[in-house]
């Protein structure tokens, strides 16, 4: 069986959220079962420099993709990831490689070319997947991720011999919405811009496209497949997906279990397993003094890592800060986003010095040193597909508290005497989403914190817990399988 999956990020080359952390292991753990899968990634500058060894395949001045007339030059290159999964690259110098980030400029703002960037990435992922390819290697199923690659059903529609495609919705809050005049620039016919197609109150959407085209679809937890097909979270699209109910599952994310394993992780100051939990105590004053908190092993030490965005409750947990340290506890926060909540962490921290300390930037060690390190993972997020700090946090022996939504509901189960006894307890949920809430759920875990036999009671079930990708790359393994059939 051969898949080609298209994913605009992938972990351990180019990551700004848990897309790539997926990307990377899915693919792995699908490989590792015999399934011939392959990467197809933009050629941003990143991508270029870490993957040294890419051949040259296909010259698209040759062989425009999809009749394109006008294309800057462009080439598909192929080389082989990290873990072992084949890859092929876009490099489009014009289109990929340049500063900034990889949808954002240098201040923050969506590149203003993203659609274009986008589409051709989409395109050349339906070229592959159609009888148009020159390549030998021709995938029975196209796995599109997210709206970066949602386009590539809508464009397979209208292709001879096209590969089915799944699509995956990693989060339906980002839809790439773009003006319909892009309509002929971006190569599709005006035929798919209606409402049973890739139209979205007047504009072109790329995620409808992929919902609307795809045959199948799924989302990353089964609680976010039910919640957006509701108007509460379904961002305008639950009509589509209700209607499309038939066809959409939710597949929990497992994680990649040697690159978050606190016995054999380069990132932290000592290993420790749950048979041996001394060296996390080591890894809580590491982190006390690299942050420039008060080193004391006594105080809880609270959590956070996470894109700083309205999805993820930061706001709410900025609100409480200063109960939060009265308790008494420090925080420790990691993320970058909103330039606002950036000055706001920031402020904050550099009010409480050594009782909060904050680093505003993307930082892959520090992320791993947090999950070891703090004692217990706060994420109040509004809503969460899936989210995947909650299972590192836990696999670190680092109970977290969340949400009740979405991916986070299926994860975490929350922590009663009765759930301690029969061994289900993994954290602590809360209800409503408000600082009341989030303050009450902290302070019973701070209050089972000071029982120090139900605190590693509680420890040892998390990181027990199985959060491999086994059972969830057979699922999707198994669509692959009725697609093909079909
Ligand atoms: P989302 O994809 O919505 O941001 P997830 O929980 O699924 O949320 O995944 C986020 C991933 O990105 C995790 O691997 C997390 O550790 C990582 N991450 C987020 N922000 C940062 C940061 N500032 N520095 C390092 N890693 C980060
Ligand atoms: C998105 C979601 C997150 C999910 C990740 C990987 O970024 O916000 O909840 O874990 O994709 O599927």
């Amino acid at each position: 069986m051969q898949v080609l999956f298209v994913s605009s990020e992938v972990a351990p080359i180019i990551k700004t959220g848990g897309l790539a952390d997926v990307s990377g292991a899915l693919t792995s753990a699908l490989q590792q079962m015999g399934v011939d899968i392959r990467v197809l990634l933009p050629g941003y500058s990143k991508v270029l420099k870490a993957l040294p060894d890419l051949e040259l395949v296909l010259d698209f001045s040759a062989h425009p993709p999809l009749g394109i007339t006008e294309l800057p030059p462009s080439r598909l290159l192929l080389g082989t990831l990290p873990g072992g999964v084949p890859v092929y690259v876009l490099d489009c110098p014009e289109m990929y490689l340049r500063g900034g980030g990889i949808y954002l400029d240098e201040h923050g703002i969506d590149w203003a070319d993203n659609a274009q960037r986008f589409g051709l990435f989409s395109r050349v992922a339906a070229m592959l997947g159609s009888a148009e390819s020159p390549l030998q290697w021709r995938p029975d199923v196209v796995h599109c991720n997210d709206w970066q690659s949602g386009l590539t059903p809508a464009y397979l529609h209208y292709m001879r011999d096209p590969a089915p495609c799944v699509m995956t919705v990693h989060n339906l809050a980002f839809q790439g919405v773009f003006p319909s005049a892009l309509v002929p620039e971006l190569g599709l016919p005006w035929d798919c811009f209606k409402p049973d197609g890739a139209e979205f109150y007047g504009d072109l959407s790329f995620l409808k496209a992929g919902l609307f085209y795809a045959q199948h679809i799924t989302t990353v937890s089964p609680s976010y497949a039910k919640e957006i097909q509701t108007e509460a979270l379904g961002f305008g699209l639950q009509g589509l997906l209700s209607h499309r109910s038939d066809s959409l599952t939710g597949i929990l994310n497992g994680i990649d279990t040697e690159e978050w394993n606190p016995a054999a992780d380069a990132y932290l100051a000592h290993a420790y397993s749950s048979e041996d939990m001394s060296g996390k105590a080591a890894n809580k004053l590491a982190l006390q003094k690299r942050m420039g908190l008060h080193e004391d092993a006594e105080i809880p030490l609270l959590g956070i890592v996470s894109r700083f965005a309205h999805q993820k409750g930061l706001d709410v947990v900025l609100e409480i800060a200063e109960k939060l340290i009265a308790m008494p506890a420090q925080l420790v926060l990691l993320g970058s986003g909103d330039t606002e909540m950036q000055r706001d962490v920031l402020a904050l921290a550099h009010q409480h010095t050594g009782k909060i300390a904050a680093y505003v930037g993307f930082d892959e060690s520090l992320s791993h040193l947090i999950e070891a390190g703090a004692d217990i993972f706060l994420m109040p997020s509004r809503f969460e597909p899936c989210g995947l700090n909650q299972m590192y946090s836990q696999r670190y022996g680092t109970p977290p508290v969340v949400h009740a939504t979405g991916g986070l509901i299926d994860t975490v189960v929350d922590c009663t005497p009765a759930s301690l006894a029969t061994g289900e307890a993994s954290g602590f949920v809360f209800g409503k989403m408000d600082a009341a809430s989030l303050l009450l759920a902290v302070r019973r875990a701070l209050r089972l914190y000071q029982d120090k036999k139900s605190w590693f009671a509680l420890q040892q079930i998390c990181m027990n817990k199985d959060f491999g990708w086994g059972s969830s790359a057979k699922a999707y393994q198994q669509i692959y399988i009725d697609l093909i059939k079909r």
